[in-house]
Formats: structure tokens, C-alpha cells, sequence
């Protein structure tokens, strides 16, 4: 595939994740070439597998590509390979079908098909054999997020000796809603095969703690400093919460540069110098709340609250899960609203609405943050968000405003953002006038807390914290659990 093929020997440091950092595209024309991969999780876990010199077990994106272990950038690559009926059972249908809606407050109906669970299961077996090949004897593996929730115990079986570490980068519901999934038993042993278990925030920690009390009938107990642990086939899983982040410090670096600051004020100029700039960036999903936020602007427009022809937005939209019918139904309804709000509010070459439904470079995407005046970050549920967190960090000038919705992970760290309840779409539109016309000293006073937060927090602290706990953890036996 690539002059930097190679095979490389076993590690110590073992990243599970359904997909690789780098996706690979194939060209009209029949080239290949390996792109950045969609997503938070490979925002959040590529400079912290850089820094550790591990190897990154996953799928490249595309189907039945059986693509040897190799070296990407620096990075050691392990794909995992997918057929087109794995890809419609295990990644279409349980993870993005069932799943994602069921732990995203079932935003849409999940799905219960048989033959999804199936798939599933045998796909999380596959990640698990590829696993334990890329661990040396006694490594130390980390399995992310909620298309592997099998894959701990799985390995457990394969590699007694390895050290398990899982971390859910989406939100663990509440157990009314967990329960509705027929395979609940399962999903969990799977997940307790795992010496650590993680999640971004303590209610989704506790919500597993109870679900294992009551579910499963296990043995569980508080740990000071929150999390919980739980006695489960002859061992202690420790249970806790890890807030993800982001490289604030490369972010932020990289937002002072000159070439940025340049290509921030030609956007500003191409935009036709409005007053002022609102932002959305998000992968295009029904979870994101863009509709929300678009019918928000619309409204102030119509209201003659915002003047189209001095305020403007800019939403960014990243192709996500296109097969998957609800993505569709999202995507064309989105271009509706922001054909009607160009339509009734645009003139000739000045559309009130900047839309690309496309990924642009990093450098590109920091210039916008740069740019914008206001964030609009306003998801129905989201475990984390990692846009909110981007955005803070661009801006050392503490300048710029964030609209971020109580429903994020984000809002429980960035207090000092505008937070919104994105169903009280009279409140969102309030508040985002309130944010366009913040004093400057208001504006200080906020960004500079925020800007604070994310820089104190960055995703090398997650990291460790998370792997601490994991090493003080791993291989604890029955007696006795430890504070
Ligand atoms: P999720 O993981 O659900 O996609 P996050 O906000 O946590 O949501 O992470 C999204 C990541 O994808 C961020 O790092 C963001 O910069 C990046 N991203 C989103 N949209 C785009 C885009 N259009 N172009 C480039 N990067 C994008
Ligand atoms: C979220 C999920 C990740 C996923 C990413 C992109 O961040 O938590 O696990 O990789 O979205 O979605 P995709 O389906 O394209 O991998």
C-alpha cells in the first residue's frame, strides 16, 4: 500500500479503537492514500499513542483491505479487516443503529436486531485476536469506546498476563435506558473483562456501578475520590471517570502562528468583512443539534434580531456514517434550512450561511476558530465534545464566546461558557444575542477562565491520570478491594 510498509515486533502499549488514526482513501484513478480519520476519539488519542510510542490496533475505514502491520508517520499500525457484511451488521447496525441512539438518551429509536448482536460479537472477537498478537508478554492495552464493550473480556481469555484498560468516549446511560438492551448481560461482563473501566463523567461511572449491583448481582463498593470498584469472577475492576481532552498546548501554539493569524483575517475578508462570525463545526450527525442552532439564526433573522448582512455563519459539517438512514434524513434537512435561510436572507454573493459539508486541514479549521466571534456548540447529548474544548484554546487573547449546551461532558468543566439547553430554543436564541454583544470585559473575564480550564487539563493529563489508575489496578485479586 505504501513505500512505509513494514512489520514491526510485538508492544508494550496496545491501543484497541474500531478505527485507525488514518483512514485509507482510494481515488478515482485507483491510487491510495492514507487521510486523518473523522471523530474525537483519534483527535484525543493520536498525540497521546505519538508520546508513547505504543502501536494502534483498528480498521482503515474501507472493506476487505487485508493490509499488514505498518508504520504511518511515526505511528505502528495494526488494521483490523472488515467485510462489507461486517460492516452493515457490527458497524452500521449495532454500533451506530443500537448503540450510539440507546446511549445518546435514544435522541432516535435504537434498533434490536439479532443479527447485528451477532456480528458484533464475532467482530469484537476479531479485534480481540488482534490485539493480543500486537501485545507483547505483560503489556498494557487500552480498548476504546462502544464498539469494542466485548472486546476486554475476549482478550482476557486470549492474554491473562495483559493489563486491560477501558474507556467509553460517549455517554453511559442511565439504567433505565441501558436496560432496554437485550444483550445487557453480555455488554457488561465484556466490559468488566477490563482491570479499569473509564468514562468521562462520575454519573456515567455510577450509572455502571449500580447496573453491575443490580444487573449482574455483583459485589461493588465506593473508592474516595469517586468511581466505585466491583468484584467480578475472582477479581477487582476498578470503575472511574476521566474527562477527555484535547492538545491544548499544540492547539494553542498553533493559533498564534502568523500563517494562521493571515488566513484567519482572509476569511474574515472572504466572508465579506461582517461584523461578526458564528461558528459550527461538527461531524453531521442528528446527535450535534446543528438543526437546533440553524433554526436559532433563522429565527433571529426573521425577527430582524441579527442583520444578515452584519453577522454571519460559518457550519461545518464532517460526512459521518452516510449509510446509516437517520444520517441521510439529517443531512438533507439541514440543507433545506440553510437553503431557506439563504434564500429569504441572502443577497448575491453574501449568503447569510456558510455551509461545507466536507472535512477541512487542521490549520484551516484553527483559522476559523481564530476568526469566529462566536461558538455555537449545542449537541442534545454529546460524552465529551472536543469542539468546545479546540475552540477555547485558540483563543490566548481570551477573546470570542462560547454557546455550549448543559448537555455536553464539556459543560460540567467549561462553567463559564453561555450554556444553553438546546430544547428552549427561545433561551438559545437569547443567548446567543447575548454573546454577540458581551462587553469586552465580560468577555475577558469568561475566556480567560475558560481558556485556563482547557490548557490546565489537556489530553496528556487524561492519559496519564487514566493509565496511573490502570497500573495501580491491573491484576488486583479477589481480597482485598484497595481505597
Ligand atoms: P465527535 O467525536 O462526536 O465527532 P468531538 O467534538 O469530540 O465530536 O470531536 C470532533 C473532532 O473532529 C474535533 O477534533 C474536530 O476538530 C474535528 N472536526 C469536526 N468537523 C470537522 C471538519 N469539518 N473538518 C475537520 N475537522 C473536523
Ligand atoms: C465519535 C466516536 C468514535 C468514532 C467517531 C467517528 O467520536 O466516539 O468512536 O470513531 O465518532 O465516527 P466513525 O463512525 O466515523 O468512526
Amino acid at each position: 500500500i505504501s513505500d512505509e510498509t513494514t512489520t514491526h515486533d510485538r508492544s508494550d502499549f496496545v491501543v484497541v479503537a474500531n478505527r485507525l488514526p488514518v483512514d485509507l482513501d482510494e481515488r478515482p484513478d485507483g491510487s491510495t492514500a492514507w487521510r486523518r480519520s473523522p471523530g474525537g476519539l483519534v483527535t484525543a488519542l493520536e498525540p497521546v499513542l505519538r508520546s508513547r510510542n505504543g502501536c494502534w490496533v483498528g480498521w482503515p475505514g474501507v472493506a476487505d483491505r487485508e493490509i499488514a502491520p505498518f508504520t504511518h508517520d511515526g505511528l505502528r499500525i495494526h488494521p483490523v479487516r472488515l467485510g462489507e457484511t461486517d460492516i452493515e451488521g457490527f458497524y452500521e447496525g449495532f454500533s451506530n443503529s443500537t448503540l450510539w441512539p440507546l446511549y445518546h438518551d435514544v435522541v432516535v429509536k435504537p434498533t434490536f436486531d439479532r443479527e447485528w448482536w451477532t456480528a458484533y460479537r464475532d467482530v469484537n472477537r476479531r479485534y480481540a485476536q488482534a490485539a493480543a498478537a500486537a501485545a507483547a508478554p505483560g503489556a498494557t492495552v487500552w480498548v476504546h469506546d462502544y464498539q469494542l464493550q466485548l472486546v476486554p473480556r475476549m482478550l482476557r481469555e486470549l492474554r491473562p498476563d495483559v493489563t486491560i484498560g477501558f474507556f467509553l468516549h460517549i455517554p453511559f446511560p442511565p439504567v433505565e435506558l441501558f436496560a432496554q438492551l437485550p444483550w445487557r448481560r453480555s455488554v457488561m461482563e465484556g466490559m468488566l473483562g477490563a482491570d479499569l473501566v473509564g468514562f468521562h463523567l462520575p454519573g456515567g461511572a455510577e450509572n455502571f456501578v449500580v447496573l453491575a449491583r443490580r444487573l449482574l448481582e455483583l459485589e461493588t463498593r465506593p473508592v474516595t475520590g469517586g468511581g466505585g470498584e466491583i468484584r467480578f469472577d475472582g477479581r477487582i475492576v476498578r470503575v472511574g471517570a476521566f474527562p477527555i481532552s484535547i492538545d491544548s498546548a499544540d492547539m494553542a501554539t498553533r493559533a498564534r502562528s502568523e500563517s494562521v493569524r493571515r488566513r484567519a483575517r482572509e476569511i474574515r475578508e472572504d466572508l465579506g468583512n461582517p461584523e461578526q462570525i458564528l461558528l459550527g463545526v461538527d461531524r453531521l450527525d442528528y446527535t450535534k443539534g446543528i438543526d437546533l442552532r440553524l433554526d436559532a439564526l433563522g429565527e433571529l433573522y426573521d425577527e430582524g434580531r441579527l442583520d444578515p448582512s452584519r453577522t454571519v455563519m460559518v457550519q461545518l459539517a464532517t460526512p459521518s456514517r452516510e449509510q446509516v438512514e437517520q444520517y441521510a434524513l439529517m443531512r438533507t434537512s439541514i440543507e433545506t434550512q440553510v437553503g431557506r435561510i439563504n434564500g429569504d436572507h441572502g443577497q448575491l454573493g453574501r449568503p447569510p450561511v456558510h455551509y461545507l459539508y466536507q472535512p477541512v486541514a487542521r490549520d484551516e479549521l484553527i483559522a476559523l476558530y481564530v476568526a469566529a466571534d462566536v461558538m455555537l456548540v449545542t449537541p442534545l447529548r454529546d460524552g465529551m465534545n472536543l469542539v468546545a474544548k479546540e475552540y477555547v484554546a485558540c483563543r490566548s487573547e481570551h477573546s470570542g464566546a462560547l454557546v455550549l449546551s448543559e448537555f455536553t461532558g464539556a459543560a460540567s468543566e467549561l462553567e463559564q461558557a453561555y450554556l444553553v439547553n438546546p430544547h428552549d430554543l427561545d433561551f438559545v436564541k437569547d443567548t446567543i444575542v447575548a454573546a454577540l454583544e458581551q462587553s469586552p470585559e465580560q468577555r475577558r473575564a469568561r475566556m480567560a477562565a475558560l481558556h485556563a480550564q482547557v490548557m490546565a487539563n489537556d489530553v496528556h493529563h487524561w492519559a496519564r491520570t487514566f493509565l496511573d489508575t490502570l497500573a495501580v489496578s491491573g491484576h488486583a485479586t479477589d481480597e482485598p478491594p484497595h481505597e
